[in-house]
This record gives C-alpha cells, structure tokens and sequence, in this order.
C-alpha cells in the first residue's frame, strides 16, 4: 500500500509538471482553435479566448482585429479593435476593463474581460482579418469566433466539488456503517455458535466451520 501511495505521488508531482512541459511544447509549435469558456462569474476576471491560426505562417501578413458585442435584444457595436499594431478601447460598458493579451503573430487575439457583471451577458464577436502579401498580390482572409456569454452570481465548480465531497463522506460512513454491521452480525453469530458447542460438546467441530461460512447472510433472530 505504501508504496502505491509513493507512485501515485510521484506520478502526480513529476508526471503532472512533465505532462505540462509537453502540452506547451506541443502548443507553442502548433496553433489550435480552442473554444473559448462561455460561463464567467460576477466579480471576477474572463478570458475572451480567440484564435485564428495563419494557414501560411511564411508569408508576411497583417492581422487586424475587431472585437464587438451584441446584447441580447440589440445591435453589435465595436468594443475593441487592433489595428496597425495597436489595440485600442472603444466606448463601451466595457471601456476600462478589456485587456489585451494577443501573441506577438496574432494567431491568439484574446482579451480579458475584468470584473464581470450580470450586465456583461451577451454574444461577444471576435473579427479577424487577415491580409497575406504574395509578391505579386495580396490576400484577404477573415475568420469569425462567436462567444455567447453567461454570467452567473455565483461560481458553480465550487457548489459541484463541495456537492462530491459530501457524497464522499457520504459513501465513506455508508461503507464503515455497512461493515460494522457485518462484524457485529458475525461477531453474534460466533457467540452463539460457541454458546451451542458449549452445550454439546460432540458437536464443537462441525458448528463453528458450517456458521463461518455462512457469516455474510444474516442471521434469522428466533
Ligand atoms: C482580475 O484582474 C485584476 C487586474 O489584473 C486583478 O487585480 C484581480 O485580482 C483579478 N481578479 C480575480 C478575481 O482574479
Ligand atoms: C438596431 O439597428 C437598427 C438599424 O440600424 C435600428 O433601426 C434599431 O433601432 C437598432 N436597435 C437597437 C436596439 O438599437
Ligand atoms: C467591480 O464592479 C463593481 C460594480 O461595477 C464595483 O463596485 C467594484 O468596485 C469593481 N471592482 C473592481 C476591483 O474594480
Ligand atoms: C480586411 O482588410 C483589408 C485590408 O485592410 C480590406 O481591404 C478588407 O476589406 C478587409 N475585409 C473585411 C471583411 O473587413
């Protein structure tokens, strides 16, 4: 038992770090488009995550981005945009909160929405355009990434892992119960096998055994 704890422990210190070690190496080699989380919660801070891989990561192209929200029941409106290299708020209820963290090659156009509040609901647009410059001409690309946000007054991961704790100490007590229960059935059981043996002693070893085996079933009280 000992010394599974000490793999498992191991495994988990050295094999975690290792395995992150890996993901980032394969990450920084290879774009992904990983959708973005759509659940934030009131008060704290959400990643609005965008990404658009370059197709032709050998030509030289410029990347201008649009960032726009749309309400529920209204229109699309510019929140955020960058352009010419330089990100840049517009006038908005998010004015003030949205942060900038794109890569230096623009395949990951993502902001940080700061202090989310319930207001903050709504279809968040990010707009890639991407001009690739051949020799002799020049190519537009545009990509669209759709984030339909929702925004809880609580944080629900945290009711969920309290939830399966319960139901850990649950099933634990549940377990320790069902098993003293058993010991007890059998402890009587031997009792009063022993008891009868007491009584008549040409039986003592035929007894004993038979009422071992049968010590999980319970016992019929008279
Ligand atoms: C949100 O971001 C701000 C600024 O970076 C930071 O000071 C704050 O602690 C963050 N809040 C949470 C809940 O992570
Ligand atoms: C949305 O835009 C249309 C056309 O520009 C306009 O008529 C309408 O009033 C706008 N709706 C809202 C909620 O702003
Ligand atoms: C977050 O927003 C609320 C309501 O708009 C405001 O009262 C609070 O001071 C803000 N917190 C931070 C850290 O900006
Ligand atoms: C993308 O950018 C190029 C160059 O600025 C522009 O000509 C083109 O119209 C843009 N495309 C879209 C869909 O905005």
């Amino acid at each position: 038992m000992k010394i599974i704890m000490a793999t498992w422990r191991n495994t988990v210190f050295w094999g975690l770090p290792l395995l992150l070690l890996m993901l980032v190496g394969v990450c920084s080699s290879v774009c992904v488009e990983v959708p973005s989380g759509t659940e934030a919660v009131q008060g704290h801070n959400m990643t609005l995550l965008c990404i658009s891989c370059m197709q032709r990561e050998e030509v030289f192209a410029v990347t201008n981005v649009e960032w726009f929200y749309q309400p529920r029941n209204g229109n699309r409106s510019l929140i955020f945009e960058y352009n010419e290299g330089k990100p840049r708020e517009l006038l908005s209820p998010f004015k003030g909160r949205l942060q900038w963290i794109g890569s230096k090659d623009l395949q990951d156009v993502s902001l940080i929405l700061h202090n989310v509040t319930i207001t903050d609901s709504g279809r968040f647009i990010c707009n890639v355009n991407r001009t690739l410059h051949f020799e002799a001409h020049q190519h537009s690309t545009t990509s669209n990434v759709e984030i339909n946000l929702i925004v809880s007054e609580i944080e629900r991961e945290d009711f969920t892992s309290v939830l399966s704790e319960i139901m850990m100490y649950i099933l634990l007590a549940f377990l320790t119960l069902w098993l003293l229960i058993e010991v007890v059935y059998c402890y009587r059981k031997i009792s009063k096998a022993e008891e009868v043996t007491q009584e008549s002693v040409t039986d003592y070893l035929a007894i004993p055994s038979e009422n071992k085996e049968n010590c999980p079933v319970p016992v019929e009280e008279q």
